[in-house]
């Protein structure tokens, strides 16, 4: 980053951070670099390739989302799950020991259970700072959680987290996929690594997949160095369409989190809901941490109904809103956590980290709010 991106604002930054300056025509977007076989030796003296995870297409999301999210580098994937597995198979070895929050994304705890655990890595899981201290041994080498958590968004107060994971030598993670860099920053807040998916708000548009890895030089060079073993990596036309989402991604989120509110008050005060799941109001268990370090509260929110039998009829009469799987996109989408994200985990698990099979899960897009309003007041009714 130079010092004028360090002053500029995250709109600014979305539009034109890393953006490759196509000198041959003075074209205003980034060229699309379709090579996999570049001149050897070349000037820089630098293998390229992409799964070398360093051609110029994967460098301007690198460059731009470290810009956004106030990182020193940024690594591009060609999936969330890659980006994360590949950054606790660079950090962790067999004996070590790694603390998981319990409430994670359930493709992320089916990849500690079904490969980490294979790898002889030790886990232990906790929904609390207090209980990540608890867990903590001498061979501890990073914690792991998410915040806002899916589906329940829980929030955590990440500064303590960082604090602990400083205090005894940890690295510590955040997947911040449902925050976005536009609602919150955790590396500000103390944290080593953040990770997206990028599938979700980053592209915005419910057509690609993606993941990220934000840092420090010396971990991205880590990661990058497992990632080219691994193979995990995002071709160049994913990555230019991937830019292209993200020159909007500010703007989008703004009115994910006013139209994710919006609806939040709705169902809160209709009869036939029994409780709403939202880091913006103030009965949310975590609203004081997430007011303090989030700037909106994303667009992300789950309910409960009163008679949990009727949430298929409810979603079958929905004419807006689209049930189905995924989040983050321009269009409001819903499903059943235990029947989609998270089931791979047993109803036992589910059950102990809190995710009924009732619930339902909002991924508020940016249609007009009072549409959306309409489509649940409609639908919930009898
Ligand atoms: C919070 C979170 N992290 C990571 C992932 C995995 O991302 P991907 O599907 O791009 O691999 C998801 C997918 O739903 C997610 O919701």
């Amino acid at each position: 980053m130079n010092s004028d991106s360090q002053r500029q604002g995250p709109s600014t930054l979305c539009v034109h951070a890393g953006t490759y300056l196509d000198k041959a025509t003075g074209g205003a977007c980034s060229p699309i670099f379709n090579s996999t076989a570049y001149a050897f030796p070349n000037p820089a003296n630098q293998n390229v390739y992409p799964r070398y995870f360093n051609t110029p297409n994967q460098q301007v999301i690198g460059r731009k989302l470290a810009a956004l999210e106030r990182g020193e580098a940024a690594v591009v994937f060609g999936s969330g799950m890659a980006a994360i597995s590949t950054l606790l198979l660079a950090h962790l070895k067999p004996g070590d020991h790694a603390i998981f929050q319990s409430d994670l994304y359930g493709g992320t705890t089916q990849f500690i259970n079904r490969e980490l655990l294979r790898h002889g890595v030790q886990i232990s899981w906790g929904t609390s700072v207090a209980e990540f201290e608890a867990t903590l041994r001498p061979e501890t080498r990073l914690i792991y959680v998410e915040s806002p958590s899916n589906p329940l968004l829980h929030c955590l107060d990440l500064e303590a987290v960082a604090a602990l994971g400083k205090s005894r030598g940890v690295m510590t993670v955040i997947d911040n996929t449902f925050a976005t860099p536009i609602n919150q920053n955790p590396l500000e807040l103390g944290i080593d690594v953040v990770i997206h998916s990028a599938t979700k708000y980053l592209n915005g548009h419910s057509d690609l997949n993606a993941g990220v890895v934000v840092g420090r030089e010396v971990i991205i060079q880590r990661v990058a160095a497992s990632a080219i073993n691994l193979g995990g990596m995002l071709d160049a036309h994913a990555c230019s369409q991937l830019e292209r989402g993200l020159k909007t991604l500010a703007l989008r989120v703004q009115r994910h989190n006013e139209n994710a509110l919006t609806l939040a008050r709705f169902l809160d005060s209709h009869p036939e809901v029994e409780r709403v799941i939202y880091p913006g109001l103030p009965s949310h268990p975590d609203h004081a941490v997430a007011s303090r370090q989030m700037r909106g509260f994303g667009g992300m929110l789950s309910f409960e109904l009163r008679d949990p039998s009727r949430i298929e009829a409810v979603l079958s009469r929905l004419q807006v809103v689209t049930p189905a799987l995924s989040l983050g996109g321009v269009e409001s989408l819903i499903c059943i956590p235990s029947r989609t994200s998270h089931r791979g985990m047993t109803p036992a698990e589910r059950q102990q980290v809190g995710i009924s099979d009732g619930l339902a899960r909002i991924s508020a897009g940016i249609e007009d709010a009072g549409d959306l309003v309409n489509d649940f007041d409609h639908a919930l009714n009898r």
